[in-house]
């Protein structure tokens, strides 16, 4: 691990390798599922999709180290979703429900995956956070995994989009030019920086020139979220740790 190759909000951890690399944000879930359950008696975790964090998902069902976390008092939601159809390959539940739910004794009224078919999808997965959570305040996330696109998109919050400047719902509908189709559904900043600890996980080269422009952006003049919305990701009282490999970091 080393935070200087890279300067960014939080806690940088930096590995060479994949294996070290899941395996410490393996040791994260762990340790926070494991001090919420202590805590509360339940683990409240939420899953982006896209393709970095499938194998950290089938880790986490399968890899002997884990073999001991506290599914049956876990509770897990999806970050953001495309308005498919579970059956869609671009469904992003269909990724997570292969590589970990369908794996792990998690109890089914304690998955949630978005209601994509409703009339108002965004309304339905919040009604169904404040029927978990309750009504009061925020509902405070144990532990989020995010990651990042090119464009410095993290949920499906796309640059200059909408639901960038929602702060009055937990969950919205988004759309527009700079939505990648399909029309998504996608947890707010307000949800997501509530949670007690959020995870970016960015792997791979590709990932580079977007991170760099984030560090010069922040150094520069601070967040621009319409521009960077990963930039707006600030947890009001919990931890942001960034999950990178070596190529990641350039
Ligand atoms: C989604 C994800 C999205 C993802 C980034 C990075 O619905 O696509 O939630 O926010 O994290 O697009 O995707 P990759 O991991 O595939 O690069």
């Amino acid at each position: 691990m080393n935070d200087q190759l890279i300067q960014l909000p939080g806690c940088v951890v930096v590995c060479d390798t994949m294996d070290e690399l899941l395996g410490r944000l393996g040791q994260a879930w762990a340790d926070a599922a494991k001090q919420a359950v202590a805590k509360q008696g339940v683990f409240h975790a939420a899953l982006s999709g896209g393709s970095t964090p499938k194998p950290f998902y089938e880790m986490l069902a399968s890899d002997a180290r884990y073999s001991d976390l506290p599914w049956a008092k876990t509770h897990l939601w999806i970050v953001d979703e495309r308005r498919v159809p579970e059956d869609d390959e671009q469904n992003n539940y269909r990724m997570i429900h292969g590589a970990l739910v369908d794996r792990v004794a998690v109890p089914a009224g304690q998955v949630h995956p978005v209601p994509v078919l409703a009339d108002d999808p965004a309304a339905g997965y919040e009604q169904e956070l404040r029927r978990v959570f309750g009504d009061e305040g925020t509902a405070r996330l144990d532990f989020v995994v995010l990651g990042m696109g090119d464009d410095a998109h993290t949920a499906s919050l796309f640059p200059g989009s909408p639901a960038l400047s929602v702060y009055d719902k937990w969950v919205v509908n988004n759309i527009g030019p700079q939505v990648t189709p399909p029309p998504r559904i996608t947890m707010t900043y307000p949800l997501l920086n509530a949670a007690r600890h959020v995870a970016v996980l960015a792997t791979g080269s590709k990932k580079a020139p977007t991170l760099r422009r984030v560090e010069k952006q922040l150094s520069d003049h601070g967040p621009d979220s319409r521009e960077l919305p990963i930039t707006g990701i600030k947890p009001t009282d919990g931890t942001l740790t960034w999950y990178l490999d070596a190529a990641a970091v350039g």
